[in-house]
């Protein structure tokens, strides 16, 4: 009986999490701004979202990449689609306000979708405690967290007025601290920490704005690789297959689309240890560590 009723359950949950009931209707004619989106998976966030039929504004330091994913994102799309850049860095949080009034100008004066997927970019290594190690604390938690708040801030206005999402894009380090990236992990941690108490205060306010956190686990992008062989994380490179940034930028369109809370990706590899990390920590990050290599 016991284990009928096990497989039931287990049954109804596979079904639940295989059904895509994501209908790309929903993203057509959508008004969205990508934050990062010169590389990596927020390149591949604004190629998906011209494909699917959005208006998109893309935002990163590098006008010259900015120019050439603009685009592609225009080879991408039917006429009648308009795609643009907003050139920023988001070390100067004094820029946020302006950044997001010259996106939504860019799209017609509304935005529908805010995602949030900017880092600023480190070298790994290990946290001593010396000058350079605080050297790093101000900036990162500056552009990996205040700046999010910022941009949030400013648009809340906007996506108030159309019923639309903030897309946070965080990590597996933002639920579990990592080793060689402690200030990084800080950074994720915070965002949930802020998102989390902001979805809540949305939904007491009845203000229809949904909020999806990305909890990404290794994705291939040409930075994350890059970081790990700088590093010396040739086993972890072994053992981990690292997934697709362009199918990791489409599960979270999907997502971000159906309103989802929360998403996780690549979802087994990442989610166990989510789940049993207050339940046996000492075991999870036992299991955690051993993808890492110390260099002396
Ligand atoms: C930010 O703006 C404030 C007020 O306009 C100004 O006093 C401050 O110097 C600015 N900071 C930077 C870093 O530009
Ligand atoms: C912290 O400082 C030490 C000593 O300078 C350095 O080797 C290490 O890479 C730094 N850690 C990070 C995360 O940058």
């Amino acid at each position: 009986m016991l284990k009928k009723i096990l497989a039931v359950v287990l049954g109804l949950l596979l079904g639940y999490w295989m059904i895509d009931d994501f209908n790309p209707e929903n993203v057509k004619g959508k008004r969205v701004f990508i934050t990062g989106a010169s590389t990596g998976i927020g390149e591949q966030l604004a190629y998906h979202y011209a494909k699917l039929g959005a208006n998109v504004v893309i935002t990163a330091r590098r006008e010259n990449r900015l120019k050439e994913v603009v685009e592609k994102c225009q080879e991408l799309s039917t006429s009648q689609q308009k795609h643009d850049y907003v050139v920023a860095d988001m070390m100067d949080l004094n820029s946020t306000e302006e950044v997001i009034e010259a996106a939504v100008s860019k799209l017609q004066g509304g935005l529908d979708i805010l995602v949030l997927n900017h880092i600023i970019l480190l070298d790994l290594g290990i946290w001593t405690g010396s000058k350079h190690n605080i050297s790093l604390i101000e900036k990162v938690l500056k552009v990996n967290f205040e700046s999010y708040v910022y941009l949030a801030s400013f648009a809340l206005p906007h996506l108030e007025a159309s019923k639309g999402s903030i897309v946070v894009v965080s990590s597996f380090a933002g639920k579990f601290g990592q080793p060689f990236v402690s200030i990084y992990s800080a950074s994720k941690f915070a965002l949930e920490g802020f998102f989390g108490a902001l979805r809540q205060e949305l939904k007491l306010r009845n203000c229809d704005i949904s909020i999806t956190t990305c909890i990404l686990g290794f994705i291939g992008t040409e930075n994350a690789v890059n970081q790990l062989s700088n590093y010396g994380q040739t086993f972890l490179l072994s053992v981990l297959k690292p997934a697709a940034p362009s199918d990791t930028a489409l599960e979270i369109i999907k997502s971000a689309s159906k309103r989802v809370r929360q998403m996780y990706y690549p979802m087994l590899e990442i989610y166990p240890l989510i789940l049993m990390r207050d339940w046996l920590p000492e075991t999870c990050e036992f299991i955690n560590r051993y993808v890492y290599t110390l260099n002396s």
